[in-house]
């Protein structure tokens, strides 16, 4: 008899199993494929491996002769940077193993199915055998969504296209969110020559709308070529060598078993609470599983919660200061409210703008940069941040540390940042506003 069983060893599944164990809890986690789920293993870390080769690469080419470096010959090795990719991957799942190991955890690498629950707890059932424990946690992510256009089953997903060894010289990508920037991003480094078809009259979902509007244009200036407001019907007519799918992802609900428990599902997600209690007393969730924020550090903080819940510990998940980052150069980072989501919401809000050049270190690292920084306001509690350009997915956690306490302009002028950095321009801004 277990204390606690997770389905699934994603982000959110194996900090919570780690926690758990710490805890005193006898923790068992069944991960059919890979510890470190997508992001791990298919998602964040991998195209982040690779998106530093190409900046490398960029650098190399042409990009490093506004530094002063000029490179006589400048190659890229894609199959040596897939390989230092796969490294990368493998190392930390050794490391993730490693620490769950430590802590107590039970590793079971099987497909855990839920089969009920009888006097003794919650019954998971894995290569026929039979496994009962007190709480039950559900952390079995997410899949890409796959729209019903012609030929489709053709396109790559990002799990294929991460894995590919070969250039093409042509690549379609079908979606302009986060995935599909980031993927023109590297593949435009790389050398193909790139179109991304987006439904949408903008990139980048809800991003703030100049920013995103800006990073096309940095983008188009490489060379990537955006059709928007345009819904792809036929794969085979795009013309190109190889076709990327990525137009969003959706909560991992069948083939475990949650209809045996009758777990309450609302729009396709396990329906959580604010202390990722499902709809059945001792069943939890967190991740992307429950549809709210699919994000690994929105996975981790919810399995946080849930852990803290089960261990009686009151927590509760908060969904105010979330921060997303897309990983193309410039990367581009947000948190909290755009000046249009708060009027959407009815929230009188005002904004303050200043472009990245009012940094030092910003104008020593980055030439040429059309960095900007938005910091949204309600009266004078900061309610919202944005950022376009270098390293905005590092300077985006003051931000976050700022949201959650809802920091007032006051209180970030005594704030002391270190100098020079990226980041100064919070507090720059605030003086500015
Ligand atoms: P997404 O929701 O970010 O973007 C999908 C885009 O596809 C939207 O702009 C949508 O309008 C468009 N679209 C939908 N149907 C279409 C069609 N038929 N034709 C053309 N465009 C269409 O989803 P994405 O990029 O697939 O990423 C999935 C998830 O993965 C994200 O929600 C995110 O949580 C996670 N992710 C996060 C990253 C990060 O934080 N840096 C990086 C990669 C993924």
């Amino acid at each position: 008899m277990y204390d606690l069983i997770i389905l699934g060893g994603g982000p959110g599944g194996y900090h919570a199993a780690g926690l758990a164990a710490k805890a005193g809890l006898k923790t068992t986690l069944f991960e059919k494929r890979s510890l470190g789920g997508v992001c791990l293993n298919e998602g964040c870390i991998p195209s982040k491996a690779l998106l530093h080769s190409a900046k490398i690469f960029d650098y190399a080419k042409g990009e490093g002769a506004k530094y002063g470096v000029n490179c006589k010959e400048a190659a890229l090795d894609y199959p040596a940077a897939v390989a230092r990719k796969d490294k990368v991957v493998a190392t930390l799942i050794t490391g993730i193993e490693s620490t769950l190991t430590k802590a107590g955890v039970e590793i079971i690498r099987e497909l855990g199915v839920i089969k009920g629950k009888a006097a003794g707890g919650f019954q998971v059932e894995a290569a026929g055998k039979g496994y009962t424990a007190r709480y039950l946690l559900i952390c079995t992510g997410s899949e890409p969504v796959i729209p019903p256009i012609k030929g489709i089953e053709a396109a790559m997903q990002s799990r294929d296209i991460l894995a590919l060894t070969e250039i093409p010289r042509t690549l379609a990508v079908i979606g302009g969110g986060v995935i599909g920037l980031e993927m023109a991003s590297l593949f435009n480094s790389a050398g193909s020559k790139v179109t991304v078809y987006e439904m949408t009259d903008k990139v980048a979902g809800p991003f703030d709308r100049e920013i995103s509007d800006a990073l096309q244009k940095v983008y188009e200036k490489k060379g990537v070529a955006f059709k928007l407001g345009t819904a792809v019907g036929d794969v085979a007519a795009l013309g190109v060598e190889k076709t990327l799918c990525c137009v969003g992802r959706k909560p991992a609900i069948t083939g475990f078993g949650l209809e045996a428990l009758s777990i309450p599902v609302q729009k396709g997600a396990v329906l959580t609470d604010e202390f990722m209690k499902t709809g059945v007393p001792g069943v939890f969730a967190a991740g992307d599983v429950n549809g709210k924020y699919m994000l690994a550090h929105t996975a981790y903080r919810e399995a946080e919660v849930a852990v803290n819940n089960i261990l009686g510990r009151r927590d509760m998940m908060e969904y105010h200061a979330i921060p997303t980052v897309i990983y193309t150069n410039p990367e581009a980072a947000g948190i909290g409210h755009t000046l249009e989501s708060a009027k959407e919401q009815g929230i009188a809000a005002t904004e303050t703008k200043l472009p990245l050049y009012h940094s030092g270190r910003y104008l020593a690292e980055n030439e040429g940069g059309n960095g900007v920084c938005k910091l949204v306001w309600s009266g004078n509690r900061l309610i919202g941040g944005h950022i376009l350009g270098n390293p905005a997915s590092e300077i985006v956690s003051t931000l976050s540390a700022l949201l959650y306490r809802e920091t007032s302009a006051e209180q970030i002028k005594k704030i002391i940042f270190p100098h020079p950095t990226v980041a100064e321009i919070i507090k720059e801004a605030v003086y500015h506003a």
